[in-house]
């Protein structure tokens, strides 16, 4: 019922226009007002839904970012955190926890910008008595502290382009009886220029004809908006992504979309629309860029393995050892152990979110603070913006 209502409205914008650009498609599927993936109140998280994230793997994910916002707030002598994006609530939960078990200074505010209304309410139901507050755009008043997002920028939308003889195509979304397909309609100006740009940078053409790949076009005013407001402080991105160079190799030809349906992994993103996920890797050199811009300093570019292992996780996990009998004392300590020592190789190795998922720190005036930050302790690929 919801996805034929879906269905149809996506149907309606194809008819008047013939087809529609993918970055219309995606933001369609994604936030359509009640219908969108996003704005559906459809299971998406967890056992039940579509994919898992950090915070939902274990809770020494937030509990170790929480200790890299601990350093931050000290150095500011105060200070707010702003997630964005806050799915279940799963993430402040474990880092505001984090922050009150270390006895640190708390944060003066903890927002979430959300602009889904289904995670929204989950949220509130959720974190409403830890004090936290909501958003639907960013705040009017500039503020001190932290800005955080995981996962979220993948799912800005994108433009997917594909190289021929002719030049650039951007790929549109048309239908027939059957169902949705692709085609290819001239690129404009904008497209155009963001590929010539990037091949300038690279040194190289991106491909052979028949390369295909993806542009968010609204990376950098989101990044923008956000370091408008921010007048001192930290903003901290983890998604899959890559450096501009590794994200239009050549040998990554069929682009970087991603679907998530019921834990099943895909690249097909017309297919189920509104009901599954879809997202687009994050070009991590567009989003320093962005930052260079925007007048923040680059922090650091590392892996979330060699964050979470800066920010103290195997520390984390031996004191639960310890508390909770993991040594082979209590038999349910010992369960609880083995499920933690599961999710720390989930959240670090390399074929698994170690690897795959990088972290950005973008700063503004964070003096000599900037160069001793723990998660950007570790390897660095700052050589890979
Ligand atoms: C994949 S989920 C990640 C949730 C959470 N950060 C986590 O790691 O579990 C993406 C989240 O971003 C939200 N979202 C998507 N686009 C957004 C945007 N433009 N601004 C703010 N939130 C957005 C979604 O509603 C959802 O809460």
């Amino acid at each position: 019922m919801h996805g034929r209502r879906a269905e149809n409205l996506i149907r309606g914008r194809i008819e008047e226009e013939g087809a529609i650009a993918f970055s219309e498609y995606m933001e369609l599927c994604l936030n359509a007002p009640g219908l969108g993936y996003y704005t559906a109140g459809n299971a998406k998280f967890g056992p039940e839904g579509d994919f898992v994230t950090a915070p939902e793997i274990s809770t020494l994910f937030g509990r170790c970012v929480a200790r890299q916002f601990e350093e931050v707030l000290d150095f500011l002598g105060g200070g707010e955190i702003l997630e964005i994006g806050g799915g279940t609530g799963a993430f402040a939960e474990s880092c505001l926890a984090e922050l009150s078990r270390r006895d640190a200074a708390a944060p003066r505010r903890y927002r979430i910008l959300e602009t889904s209304p289904d995670l929204r309410d989950r949220q509130r139901r959720r974190l409403e008595p830890l004090g936290v507050e909501w958003l639907e755009a960013l705040p009017e008043d500039p503020f001190d502290g932290i800005v955080f997002a995981n996962e979220v920028v993948d799912a800005l939308p994108v433009e997917r382009f594909r190289l021929s003889p002719e030049g650039v195509e951007s790929m549109h979304v048309a239908a027939n009886l059957e169902g949705l397909r692709w085609v290819a309609r001239p690129a404009a100006r904008a497209l155009r220029e963001h590929v010539r740009a990037v091949e300038g940078r690279l040194g190289r053409p991106l491909g052979a004809a028949g390369y295909e790949s993806e542009w968010c076009p609204s990376l950098p005013g989101w990044l923008e908006a956000i370091a408008a407001h921010l007048r001192q402080g930290l903003v901290l991105v983890f998604d899959y992504g890559y450096g501009e160079a590794e994200y239009y190799h050549p040998d990554r030809d069929r682009g970087t979309l991603r679907c998530h349906y019921r834990h099943r992994r895909h690249d097909d993103p017309l297919i189920l629309p509104t009901l599954q996920d879809i997202t687009a890797s994050v070009d991590f050199s567009a989003l320093a860029r962005a930052g260079d811009a925007a007048g923040l300093d680059r922090v650091g570019f590392t892996t979330q393995a060699w964050f979470l292992l800066g920010c103290g996780i195997t520390h984390l996990l031996a004191e639960l050892g310890i508390d909770e009998g993991g040594a082979g004392g209590q038999p349910h300590g010992g369960a609880r152990y083995a499920a933690h020592a599961h999710a720390v190789r989930q959240l670090t190795l390399p074929g698994e979110m170690g690897e795959r998922v990088r972290v950005l720190g973008l700063g503004r005036a964070l003096g000599g603070a900037a160069a001793t930050l723990r998660g950007f302790t570790g390897r660095r690929l700052d050589d890979r913006l």
